[in-house]
């Protein structure tokens, strides 16, 4: 996720903000760049890569000595890494100046009513157009930048965390913000504003938290104005007392990164459907498929190749897939895929899965299937990623940074993409009426929602992990969609509490891993209502009759399952389809749980890196 740092005020602001972007690396970027100002005199710096590099470039320029500054960590959404894209950006005029935060989803229609009014962009972002749009209201409306960007911002549609500033009015900035986070520090001399604390803690401790939809005037020497965007109401800042050290700030409060990520899916979710599905509307919008409509409507088939976690989410789109749009699937390992000759046509759709966009054995396996003249078709996490350069076209996940080295939130979002790309293919081959789509959709949209309560069941989870923690091996079961899950689940557990585990489709049980079943052993079943219930039941009282310590997961108000299990977890009711969406939280804080427990280097496994990028 992009970082944002600012000051306008009586200190020196490049240090600020330049030590200020470097605390916010954690977040993962691609580039970065700063503006400073005195008077009539700006300089604005970029480049691809680290704050370490902007340092360099900076070094080799006679930097002013300035009132304000504003910095900017991007992390690509819209146009790849490049110094065009980076931030801050600049309006047609040259007044105003933007870093942004965010995705502003209806940038595309505002950009084309910009360039009818002559508008020229020098980037691909949706924050060069919100700043011309800024500048647009504020020359229509003629007003100061404060009511422009509120203006504006009502046209808007999508998440900021935005600071703009207006040269001609060298002594305020303007912040506001809206699904991404805005704080603002306070001292005698002047503001600071960062996309959370952290840059500004060696300064201040005294910080007002924005609320969404609000929108602040800081000038310095002046009480800070606050106001609601929609309503134009004033409102009074609660200003708080920091007491958090730096590292809790980077992790939004959270012990690991893991923990933090598995806490963001609700929102990674909402970013992942936003703008694609439209569930008032009954459609599915993904640009790419406007495009590339024929070669979807023909697919005689799709390969989907990907590695670890993103194989296990690639498993799930079979089910998906095949379910909804009967068209064949095949699931590969990438590393297999690519050394055993496999037979490719050209209307298969080969769709590589990958949260980094980097790993070497999806690469390799992409680039053999694209020489072999499939479509490719990515699903990736990193914008601007390789396998995405690679890639003929595809849909991001915009999960944000993960980087806790077990994956969670990407693997969440993958199903999402994956079920969109299912029902849109539904759609395309009129498989389903419009009637269960519709349905669907909206059950799919109210499973952010959803998801934000099941995670209140965590301490429930935490009761189970210390009941289980000391075991040597655990087993997982599920059928059909939630068989990938209970992969999952297994690998989750082993890569961060060093647990043997092992993900097994229920009914294969008894065709071997049967034989483990003891009092010593915990199985971890997913049990939902809908979906194979009966034969599940079956299994249970087939691992209870040999004594195996049962956990299962099961839909809200289960019984059956209940008598049965030594414990129990619900879930939120859901069709089939969705239920890997919910039955993924449980797993995801039994591992963390336990491997904190066994006093485990969560977030840094060993022998473990987040992006295999070596065979
Ligand atoms: C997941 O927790 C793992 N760390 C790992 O299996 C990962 O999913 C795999 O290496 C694939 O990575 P990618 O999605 O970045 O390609």
């Amino acid at each position: 996720m992009c970082g944002i740092v600012a000051y306008i005020g009586a200190k020196e602001p490049l240090p600020i903000v330049l030590d200020g972007l470097q605390r916010l690396e954690y977040r993962g970027y691609d580039s970065a760049g700063v503006f400073i100002s005195e008077g009539t005199k700006q300089q604005i710096t970029k480049v691809v890569g680290k704050v370490a590099a902007l340092r360099e470039a900076l070094s080799e320029k006679e930097v002013l000595t300035s009132k304000l500054g504003m910095g900017h960590t991007r992390w690509a959404t819209h146009g790849q890494p490049a110094h065009e894209n980076a931030h801050p950006h600049v309006s047609n005029s040259g007044d105003l100046i933007l870093i942004h935060n965010g995705i502003i989803e209806n940038y595309d229609i505002l950009k084309k009513e910009l360039q009818q009014r002559g508008y020229q962009f020098q980037s691909e972002t949706d924050s060069e157009v919100l700043i011309n749009w800024i500048e647009e209201v504020q020359k229509t409306e003629n007003v100061k930048l404060g009511k422009a960007v509120q203006l504006a911002l009502n046209q808007v549609i999508g998440a900021y965390g935005i600071v703009v500033y207006d040269r001609r009015n060298p002594e305020e900035l303007v912040v506001a913000c809206l699904g991404s986070p805005i704080a603002i520090g306070l001292d005698k001399e002047g503001f600071f504003v960062g996309s959370d604390a952290t840059p500004f803690l060696d300064h201040t401790r005294e910080v007002i938290y924005l609320d969404d939809n609000e929108l602040a005037l800081l000038q310095p020497g002046k009480t800070i104005q606050v106001r609601k965007i929609d309503d134009d109401s004033l409102q009074t800042p609660t200003v708080q007392q920091l007491k958090w050290n730096l590292e809790n700030i980077q992790k939004g409060g959270f012990p690991h990164f893991m923990l933090k990520e598995i806490h963001e899916q609700p929102n990674a979710l909402r970013d992942t459907l936003r703008g694609r599905l439209l569930a008032e509307e009954g459609k599915i919008q993904i640009s790419s498929f406007n495009e590339h409509h024929q070669k979807f409507a023909n697919a005689r088939r799709i390969i989907i190749v990907a590695c670890g976690t993103s194989w296990h989410a690639g498993l799930v789109g079979e089910y998906l897939i095949e379910s909804f749009a009967r068209i064949p699937v095949e699931v590969e390992y990438a590393s297999e895929f690519r050394y055993r000759n496999p037979i490719i046509y050209p209307d298969d759709i080969v769709i590589p899965i990958s949260q980094s966009g980097e790993t070497a054995d999806t690469l390799a396996a992409l680039k053999l299937a694209k020489a072999a003249g499939a479509f490719i078709y990515g699903v990736c996490n990193v914008v601007g990623s390789t396998i995405s350069r690679e890639t003929h076209s595809g849909m991001y996940t915009h999960a944000g940074p993960e980087i806790g080295v077990a994956s969670t939130k990407a693997f969440i979002t993958q199903i999402a993409v994956l079920t969109l790309i299912a029902l849109k293919l539904a759609e395309i081959k009129g498989t389903q009426s419009k009637s269960e789509l519709r349905q669907l959709l909206f059950e799919l949209d109210s499973v952010p929602d959803q998801l934000e309560s099941l995670i209140e069941q965590k301490e429930k989870v935490k009761e189970v992990a210390e009941k289980i923690h000391a075991a040597p091996n655990c087993l997982y079961l599920g059928r059909g969609y939630n068989f990938p899950v209970a992969l999952e689940g297994a690998l989750k557990l082993k890569e961060i509490s060093y647990i043997h585990a092992e993900g097994y489709p229920a009914a294969e049980m008894k065709h071997g891993p049967i034989a483990l079943i003891d009092e010593a052993m915990p199985v971890i079943v997913i049990a939902t209502r809908k979906g194979h219930y009966e034969k599940i039941v079956s299994n249970i009282q087939e691992i209870k009759s040999r004594k195996g310590v049962i956990i299962g997961i099961v839909s809200q108000g289960d019984s059956a399952v209940k008598e049965m299990a030594n414990y129990c977890i619900e879930i939120p009711e859901s069709s089939e389809c969705f239920t890997p969406l919910f039955a993924t939280l449980p797993l995801q804080f039994l591992s963390y749980y336990i491997a904190v427990l066994r006093d485990c280097n969560v977030d840094q496994p060993r022998n473990l890196a987040k992006s295999v990028t070596v065979e």
